[in-house]
């Protein structure tokens, strides 16, 4: 993998390995979180959270997730970081790369997130974007291997908006073999790109009957009908999403032991009925917790990968400093300490 490795921002391009080696680093964390075993590998080190959107259970799992392995937080928000704010993307990469040891974002637009990735030497994780939402996902496939559901055998439905939620998802199906089948109504089709992407690399079927989608499936999936950001077209949206609620007829379609997700919040009566969510098949409350062993897995595995970054990177400065038998000069104390764009 190359050098982007240090980053979250999409699930494209990462494989099985990586995510399974995450699920096995996320358990263990789960089973020595609140002993005195707990590992704090985060101390002294600090990450900096960017907000430019409400959230409950992204911002507390980072926040409680960094804290619980030792390290800092330092919340931000578009008063001091945007598109087309105080300063350049670039400039503000730059200068949190000196300072903090993270940075995860949620933003409106994904350029957002590719640019602060593109300029930072530390990790950049897309904690949700108008585009995706890798973090959610990467739990949510963590939360159905722990039920005891087949990543590469289960069949998920996804019933709803062609959202940032559903685009992480099509990039999921091209990691593990599980088949995924979409329904949207027409006029919220997920980006067509990605969506050829994943037709063509993966099992994806789209279908604008959920009833299609849902019949046999492992897993029932479902998001608000109006994500944040399009709040001003919520009363259309309900009108174009009549037909799209999970509810126990749409439930019974599936495999009897199949279960119900969603990334939360919920808007009870809407996508989703109180009976499917408080139902027996709903485990959306334990998806959201998983978020927080997951991402400190994340964070764990980002931040050795940006070590291991630097320390290549100074190996092949000091090789081509010194060529092979030469011994490197005393290097005087501070010596080193040049600005960041020196020849
Ligand atoms: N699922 C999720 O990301 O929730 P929040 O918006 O509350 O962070
Ligand atoms: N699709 C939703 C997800 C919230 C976690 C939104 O973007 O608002």
């Amino acid at each position: 993998m190359n050098d982007t490795s240090r980053h979250l921002v999409d699930l494209l391009g990462r494989d099985r390995a990586w995510v399974n080696a995450l699920f096995e680093r996320a358990d263990v964390l789960r089973g020595l979180r609140g002993t005195p075993a707990a590992p704090r590998p985060l101390a002294g080190k600090t990450a900096a959270l960017v907000f430019h959107k409400p959230s409950l259970r992204t911002r507390v799992s980072f926040t409680v997730g960094v804290h619980e392995l030792g390290g800092d937080t330092v919340d931000l928000t578009a008063a001091e970081i945007s598109e087309h704010g105080r300063e350049s993307l670039k400039d503000v990469a730059q200068v949190l790369s000196e300072m903090c040891d993270l940075i995860v974002i949620r933003t409106f637009a994904h350029r957002v997130v590719q640019q602060l990735a593109a300029h930072a030497d530390v990790p950049v994780i897309n904690a949700l974007t108008d585009f995706s939402h890798p973090c959610q996902i990467l739990s949510d496939l963590y939360t159905l291997r722990r039920a005891g559901k087949d990543l590469d055998a289960m069949t998920v439905a996804w019933v709803g908006d062609g959202n940032n939620v559903l685009h992480s998802w099509l990039e999921a199906a091209t990691i593990f073999g599980f088949t995924l089948h979409v329904a949207v109504p027409d006029g919220f089709e997920p980006d067509a790109g990605l969506f050829l992407e994943a037709e063509r690399r993966a099992a994806v079927r789209r279908t604008r009957d959920p009833r299609e989608a849902v019949r046999g499936a492992d897993v029932v999936y479902t998001d608000a009908w109006t994500s944040m950001g399009h709040e001003k077209d919520a009363d259309w949206r309900r009108v174009a999403f009549a037909g799209f609620q999970v509810n126990a007829e749409l439930m019974a379609l599936a495999q009897p032991d199949a279960l119900f997700l969603h990334c939360l919040p919920a808007h009870r009566g809407e996508e989703v009925t109180d009976e499917v969510m408080d139902g027996p098949q709903s485990i959306v409350i334990e998806q959201a917790a998983n978020r927080l062993h997951l991402q400190k897995a994340l964070m764990l595995d980002l931040l050795r990968a940006a070590a291991r970054g630097r320390a290549k990177g100074l190996a092949e400065e000091a090789a081509a400093a010194f060529p092979a038998g030469e011994a490197p000069p005393v290097v005087a104390a501070g010596a080193g300490y040049a600005r960041r764009d020196a020849p």
